[in-house]
């Protein structure tokens, strides 16, 4: 018997079943169980996928029990301190970071690609002035699919995904502005990445703009890096499954972005915020946490739990330090800061807390961020989408280049009549 692989036996026949166990090259082993409805006419029940790899994968790696994080081998720390976003999009997309000519070119290409067609601006304006952001955000990315349909059978992915990620910062302020009824903001070719998203939401024509500050253009150039990756989370499942059918690219991204928008995921960020300021102060902690601790109250803790890491979030803990950093030169919310700090001592104390590993994960910490940088709530999940979008993209061309990569087709247990 090959020793490295799993027996199962089946109990009401005895007969036995052998499956070889694939090494990695960190992280858990993983049984390949690919025969196994073949072999023995039964499927595996796993809803939620917590015990499932559903792909090999060679772009983010996360140890949960360690609080460890990186992209193509790369420290989170590292990239998230040393590097600006756009090497990271780089890195992500190219498995390398670029050397200086390398980065110009790119930054060079992003700021000339973040225009929208005319056509794809309209779109906006069918939409109601209170439309949420993400919903506008979802729908303008598949409407970009009607301007770029010579991407679905394209193989030049780079070219695709560039396109892609630069212009959603210019979808998102334009999805934010119309909800304002306000006027768009064209893209100003002048300025990196970030700080043009920043323009492109304060701004306005022929206004005199307050000067962007570089720690505000920094805070968000992290918040990207950030939330650059994060390996088979549940929007980049639905990308990948998208992609699996072979629909255009940017309609596999738009699901993502509607995946992301659920407050189980991307969409705790509006959430935490929403909810440190109904709490509203510091005595009313303590009933909060009581609520999320009640079993037969369905109330949680917006900004702690996490599938994946079970000791703490290597990404909450660089947005914690660095919303220290900002508290002075950003005045960042006093009242909001007091109420969250109260409710992470308690949370990180409390036996129930303890026992489940629930600990402050990103979203804790992105909303008093982006308050500071005077980035609304509805905005705050659009961000995630901003910085998310090269990570989707990523793995959507890792998907097509797998030859092993099949159609997301899952079982099921048929209960009903
Ligand atoms: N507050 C209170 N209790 C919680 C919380 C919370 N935030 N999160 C989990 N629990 C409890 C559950 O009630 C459950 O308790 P039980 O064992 O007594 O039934 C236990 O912890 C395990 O919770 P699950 O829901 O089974 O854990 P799962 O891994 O499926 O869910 C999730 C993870 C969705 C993140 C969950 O912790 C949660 O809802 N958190 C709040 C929302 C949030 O912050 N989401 C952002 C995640 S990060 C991201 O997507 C960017």
């Amino acid at each position: 018997m090959n020793k490295n692989s799993v027996t199962i036996i089946d109990n009401k026949n005895n007969k036995k079943y052998n499956y070889p166990i694939l090494e990695g090259k960190r992280g858990p082993d993983v049984v390949d169980m690919r025969s196994f409805f073949k072999d023995s006419g039964m499927f595996t029940y796993d809803p939620g996928f917590t015990s499932t790899a559903s792909c090999k994968s060679q772009i983010t790696f996360i140890n949960g029990l360690e609080g460890e994080l990186r992209y193509r081998g790369i420290k989170i720390d590292e990239l998230a301190t040393k590097h600006s976003y756009l090497e990271v999009c780089y890195l992500l997309l190219n498995s390398k970071l670029p050397n200086k000519d390398e980065l110009e070119n790119y930054d060079k290409e992003l700021r000339h690609r973040a225009f929208l067609h005319r056509g794809l601006t309209n779109i906006f304006n069918a939409f109601p002035d209170n439309a949420h952001p993400m919903a506008t955000l979802s729908a303008a990315t598949t409407a970009l699919a009607t301007f770029y349909q010579e991407h679905l059978d394209d193989k030049d992915y780079i070219t695709m995904a560039n396109r892609l990620i630069a212009k959603m910062p210019t979808i998102a302020a334009f999805a934010y502005r119309h909800s304002l009824g306000i006027p768009f903001i064209e893209p100003n070719i002048d300025l990196s990445f970030s700080e043009n998203f920043l323009y492109m939401m304060r701004a306005y024509p022929h206004g005199k703009l307050a000067p962007i500050k570089d720690v505000e253009i920094k805070a968000l150039d992290t918040i990207f890096t950030l939330h650059a990756d994060h390996e088979q989370n549940a929007s980049t499942t639905v990308v990948r499954g998208v992609a699996s059918t072979g629909a255009h690219p940017y309609v596999a991204i738009s699901s993502g972005i509607s995946a992301l928008w659920g407050r189980a995921h991307g969409g705790a960020n509006e959430s935490v915020i929403a909810q440190l300021e109904m709490i509203g102060s510091v005595e009313n902690v303590k009933k909060y946490i009581d609520k999320a601790k009640d079993p037969n109250d369905n109330f949680r803790l917006m900004g702690f739990g996490h599938r994946v890491y079970k000791n703490f979030d290597p990404r909450a803990k660089i947005l914690k330090k660095l919303q220290d950093e900002l508290r002075d030169e950003l005045n960042l919310n006093s009242k909001l800061l007091e109420v969250a700090r109260a409710i992470e001592e308690i949370a990180l104390s409390d036996e129930y807390f303890i026992k489940r590993n629930l600990y402050p994960n990103i979203d804790f910490y992105t909303g008093i961020i982006l308050t500071a940088l005077k980035i609304p709530k509805s905005m705050f999940t659009p961000i995630f989408v901003i910085g998310r979008s090269v990570g989707w993209l990523s793995q959507w061309i890792e998907f097509k280049q797998d030859s092993s990569s099949k159609i997301a087709r899952p079982r099921q247990l048929y209960i009903g009549d």
